[in-house]
C-alpha cells in the first residue's frame, strides 16, 4: 500500500522543487494536467468568474496552497489540498497524520446533512397553545415544503422535523421559535433553508396568530455533526528525549487545561480551525458559517470547552477524538464555480460532502495533535522558526538563493527579527 501510487505517503515531497511535485501528481494521476493548471496557477479564479461572485470585484486575491500528506481516512488514502498564511500548518498536518496511520488513520463519521432554519415568532398570545397547534399540523406543514427545492427532493432530500421552543426571557419579553429541519445533501444548505423558511413562514402565522420575524439557517448546525477519531501507538510518539509515555500524557494534560479554562479552549479550538479552515478554503467553503457552528458548540453546555478530547486506551496507546458541526457542500455556492475548488475535491476524489466532512474532521483532528505535541514538548517556537524565519528574510527584501541563507543566519543568530535581517541584508551588499 506504501508503495501504491495513490498512496498519500509520498515521501521526499517536501524537498522535491515545485515543478516535480506538481509532475508527480499528474504521473501518479491525481489530476489531469489541466485540473493542476486550475487548481495551481498563479491567480486561478478568471477575473469574469470572480466578478459574478461579489461585488464591486476589482480583482482577486491569492494565498498559498499545500498538500496534507499521508492521510488516510476510514481506510482510504487521500490527499489534502490546504490553503493557508501560516507556516507549520500543513507540516504539521501531515505529520500527525503519518503518526495517524500508523495507528490505522482516522475514523470518521458525518450525520446526514440535517441544517436547522429558524423562525422567530413574536406577538404569540398563548405560547403553549400555538407550540401544540403547530406540533398537531407538523405534516401538513413539512408536506408543504417538500417541493419547495425539486432537485434536493429527487435525492432524498428537503423537509425532515419541526420543533418548537419557548424563548421565555428576552430583551422583548417571550417569543417562540420554530426550528425547520432540512436535509440539504451535497449542499451547504443556506440557500435552501432560507428559501424554505420564508415558505413555511405565512402558514405559521396562520397557525399561531403571530407574526415571523427572521427567517434565516441557524449556524450552529448540531444536527450535522463530524467526528474523527485516531489512535497513536505508544511508540509513534517517542522522539529525542522524549519517551512515549511523556509524550502521550503531556498531551493529555494540555487538552485538560483547554477543557477546564476557556482561555486556553479558545486557543486550542482555534489550533483545530487551522485545519479545518484550510481544506474549507481550498474548496471554497463558507470557512465563517463553520467557524461560527464550532465555537457555538463548543459552548454547548454554557462553557466553552475543548472539542477534541485526548486519552489513553487500554494498551496505553493515545486515543483523540474531535466532534463539530460541519455544514460543508460540493453543490451550489462558490464552490461549484471556482475552478480551483473543484479541481481540489477531484484531488481528493470526494462525490459527496459527507466524505468531504469527513476528511476535514480528521485533518482538524491532525493540526490538534500537532500543536498539543509540540505544545507538550519543545514549545511551538522551533518548529516555527525556519519558515518564519524565511517570512522574515523575505520582508526584510532577501531575494532568490539569499532567502535560505538569510533565514539560517537569523536562526543562528537566535535573532528572528525583520530589524536584524535588514542590518544581514546591508552587510552583504
Ligand atoms: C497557532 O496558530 C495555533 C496554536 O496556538 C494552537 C494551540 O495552542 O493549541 C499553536
Amino acid at each position: 500500500m506504501e508503495n501504491d501510487d495513490k498512496s498519500s505517503r509520498i515521501r521526499g515531497f517536501y524537498d522535491l522543487p515545485l515543478k516535480k511535485r506538481h509532475q508527480l501528481l499528474i504521473e501518479r494521476g491525481f489530476l489531469s494536467p489541466q485540473e493542476l493548471e486550475n487548481l495551481c496557477s498563479e491567480g486561478n479564479l478568471p477575473l469574469e468568474i470572480a466578478e459574478n461572485m461579489i461585488e464591486n470585484v476589482i480583482g482577486t486575491f491569492s494565498f498559498p496552497l499545500g498538500i496534507g500528506l499521508n492521510f488516510r481516512v476510514n481506510g482510504r488514502d487521500v490527499l489534502v489540498p490546504m490553503v493557508v498564511e501560516e507556516p507549520s500548518v500543513v507540516a504539521g498536518a501531515s505529520f500527525m497524520a503519518k503518526l495517524a496511520r500508523e495507528g490505522g488513520g482516522f475514523t470518521a463519521h458525518a450525520d446526514d446533512p440535517v441544517m436547522i432554519g429558524q423562525l422567530q415568532v413574536l406577538d404569540v398570545k398563548d405560547l403553549q397553545a400555538a407550540e401544540e397547534s403547530i406540533l398537531n399540523q407538523k405534516e401538513q406543514l413539512l408536506g408543504s415544503l417538500v417541493d419547495v427545492d425539486p432537485v434536493l427532493r429527487d435525492l432524498g432530500g428537503g423537509p425532515k422535523g419541526l420543533e418548537t421552543r419557548q424563548i421565555p426571557h428576552s430583551a422583548i419579553g417571550p417569543f417562540l421559535v420554530i426550528h425547520l429541519l432540512f436535509d440539504v445533501r451535497d449542499a451547504m444548505g443556506a440557500n435552501a433553508v432560507n428559501t424554505a423558511c420564508e415558505k413555511l413562514a405565512p402558514h405559521l402565522e396562520e397557525i399561531t396568530g403571530g407574526r415571523v420575524h427572521l427567517r434565516i439557517l441557524s449556524n450552529l448546525a448540531d444536527r450535522r455533526l463530524a467526528s474523527a477519531a485516531c489512535t497513536i501507538p505508544l511508540e509513534s510518539l517517542a522522539f529525542g528525549e522524549y519517551t512515549g509515555e511523556q509524550v502521550r500524557d503531556g498531551i493529555i494534560e494540555a487538552w485538560a487545561f483547554a477543557d477546564a479554562d476557556p482561555y486556553r479552549a479558545a486557543t486550542h479550538n482555534k489550533g483545530i480551525m487551522n485545519g479545518v479552515d484550510a481544506v474549507l478554503l481550498a474548496t471554497a467553503n463558507d470557512w465563517r458559517a463553520v467557524e461560527a457552528g464550532a465555537h457555538a458548540y463548543a459552548a454547548r453546555y454554557g462553557f466553552y470547552r475543548s472539542l477534541s478530547t485526548w486519552s489513553r486506551d487500554q494498551a496505553g496507546n493515545l486515543r483523540g477524538k474531535l466532534e463539530l458541526p460541519l455544514a460543508v457542500g460540493l453543490v451550489g455556492g462558490a464552490t461549484r464555480v471556482h475552478p480551483g475548488a473543484k479541481a481540489a475535491l477531484k484531488l481528493m476524489g470526494v462525490e459527496s460532502a459527507q466524505e468531504l466532512t469527513e476528511i476535514i474532521v480528521s485533518v482538524g483532528l491532525a493540526q490538534n495533535l500537532a500543536a498539543l505535541r509540540a505544545l507538550a514538548t519543545d514549545g511551538i517556537q522551533k518548529g516555527h522558526m525556519r519558515l518564519h524565519a524565511r517570512q522574515v528574510a523575505i520582508a526584510a527584501g532577501a531575494e532568490g538563493e539569499q532567502i535560505n541563507q538569510l533565514a539560517d543566519q537569523l536562526i543562528l543568530d537566535k535573532q528572528v527579527r525583520i530589524d536584524h535581517a535588514k542590518e544581514i541584508l546591508n552587510s552583504w551588499k
